[in-house]
């Protein structure tokens, strides 16, 4: 058992460094930092601080006016946040023991017991105080909705009716979601092998966004088991894919446009889809089910290796190697196909043959302010300027990724972001700009809930005007 001291001095050393600019996920995984066996516990540790630490650091400037030595600061600060979260964040612990665990903290980072008598005598003053020390704190938005200002103010301007309830939901711990495989089996087959685990799904919640997501196959479940223990996770019967993400692969390859896909193959042509910026390949592999399917519907299975290149093909494009191995692994579980290339999507002469596309998706890089639940650190990483430079890069890539898409093709703009400058604006400026370009009903912006993230989408269609 590893002593929550221990544990508490290395989440108020990885927070520090997420506080100076490196991601959580990176902190986590450099050992220096972070010993592997601790990793489970600090990350649980640093979710439950991170999504507090507006009103932490608030209540550290009034508690202690003049800022501490950084390590002192940052230990007083987590320890704070902790004192703070709400008791199921998987930080539960009594405040006696918090407040020992952090002094034992202070103790093993200093020679000098000076750091431990003062946090001890913060922590304890606190105790005492601390409604009143809340309710001063809280005076600040930054306090009291536990996000950057700046983040308050412009989702405030751009969500006058729901930025409060966005931030929120940004608090909440997120569910676990699958998406049902349907070239393998059924949701009803797959929700009765979860309940014979003691797997329950919260599948009537789910009711109002099923003619959304057309076929849906997701399943929002009550608890977080570990995917691997689930049914038939080798064989690759789902994936871990949120609601919101379900939707761009549903939207772009809908039944319609499938139906029009398929009587194209049977006349010969051989479809070809994109996807422009793929890993970990949660979307490639969703693309690829949706035409098993069609395909299967129609009466022209591709069951055997042989028959994979004959109906379809699926390009997968990933700029980061590293996570392009992952699009292979999620490939090779679900038993499927792509060509997966390593390639800058925005430079369409290093990696394009000239045969056009049938289907595109642009799953964007962004500054994923859409998933912020799941990524707690995003909020205190990311500054001001950052939606536009994004979306600037996201209109350049659209832009390129135009240029190989077939007449009457359709292509599906994809952002984790709740910020118009990665969302709406983009899609007026590309209207302006490609005048073939017509834009088709799509779900838009998705407000992140208790049972999705915060996503958005816009697809467009080009008219052979
Ligand atoms: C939002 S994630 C994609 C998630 C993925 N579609 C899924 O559903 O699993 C964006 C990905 O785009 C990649 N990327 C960023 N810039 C790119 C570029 N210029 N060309 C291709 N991929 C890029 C990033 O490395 C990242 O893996």
């Amino acid at each position: 058992m590893l002593a929550l001291s221990s544990q508490l001095g290395a989440t108020a050393k990885a927070v520090a460094f997420v506080m100076a600019g490196r991601s959580l996920n990176d902190v986590l995984l450099d050992g220096s930092v972070v010993k592997p066996d601790m990793r489970a516990g600090v990350q649980a540790l640093s979710f439950a601080v991170l999504r507090n630490w507006g009103m932490a650091r608030a209540l550290r400037e009034l508690l202690a006016p003049r800022e501490p030595m950084p390590p002192v600061d940052a230990l007083l600060c987590t320890a704070l946040a902790l004192l703070v979260s709400e008791p199921d964040s998987g930080a539960s612990y009594t405040d006696f023991t918090l407040v020992n665990q952090a002094v034992d903290a202070a103790k093993a980072h200093s020679k000098t017991r000076t750091s431990a008598s003062f946090i001890n005598a913060i922590l304890r003053r606190f105790l005492r105080e601390r409604e009143a020390l809340t309710q001063q704190a809280a005076r600040s938005e930054e306090a009291q909705y536990n996000h950057p200002q700046w983040w308050i103010d412009q989702l405030r301007r751009e969500q006058p009716g729901n930025w409060q309830a966005i931030l929120a939901a940004n608090q909440m711990k997120p569910p676990l979601t699958l998406r049902v495989n349907l070239a393998k089996t059924t949701v009803v087959e797959f929700t009765e092998l979860l309940a014979l685990q003691g797997v329950a799904t919260l599948g009537t919640e789910m009711a109002p966004l099923q003619p959304l997501l057309d076929k849906a196959c997701g399943l929002v479940l009550r608890d977080t088991p570990a995917v691997q223990g689930l049914p038939h996770y080798a064989d690759g019967w789902f994936s871990v894919q949120d609601i919101a993400a379900q939707g761009a692969a549903a939207q772009l390859l809908n039944d319609e446009f499938l139906a029009r896909l398929v009587g194209r193959a049977k006349q010969g042509h051989k479809i070809r889809v994109l996807d422009a910026c793929a890993a970990p390949g949660g979307k490639t592999t969703h693309l690829i089910e949706r035409l098993l399917c069609a395909f299967a519907d129609a009466g022209m299975p591709v069951l055997s290796g042989e028959d994979w290149g004959k109906h379809f093909e699926v390009v997968a494009l990933e700029l980061d190697a590293k996570r392009a191995r992952r699009v292979h692994e999620n490939l090779s579980r679900l038993k499927q196909r792509a060509v997966v290339k390593i390639a800058d999507a925005a430079q369409v002469a290093n990696w394009w043959d000239g045969v056009p596309f049938d289907a595109i998706l642009l799953d964007a890089p962004c500054t994923a302010s859409g998933i912020v639940r799941r990524h707690p650190d995003v909020r205190w990483l990311r500054r001001e300027s950052d939606a536009g430079a994004m979306g600037h890069i996201q209109l350049a890539m659209l832009q390129s990724l135009w240029t190989t898409l077939a007449a009457q093709g359709r292509l599906l703009y994809a952002t984790c972001s709740v910020f118009q400058l990665e969302g709406e604006v983009i899609k007026r400026q590309f209207l302006q700009i490609e005048r073939q370009a017509k834009a088709l009903d799509s779900h838009g912006l998705w407000l992140p809930s208790l049972l999705h993230d915060g996503f958005y989408d816009a697809l467009f269609e080009k008219t052979t005007a």
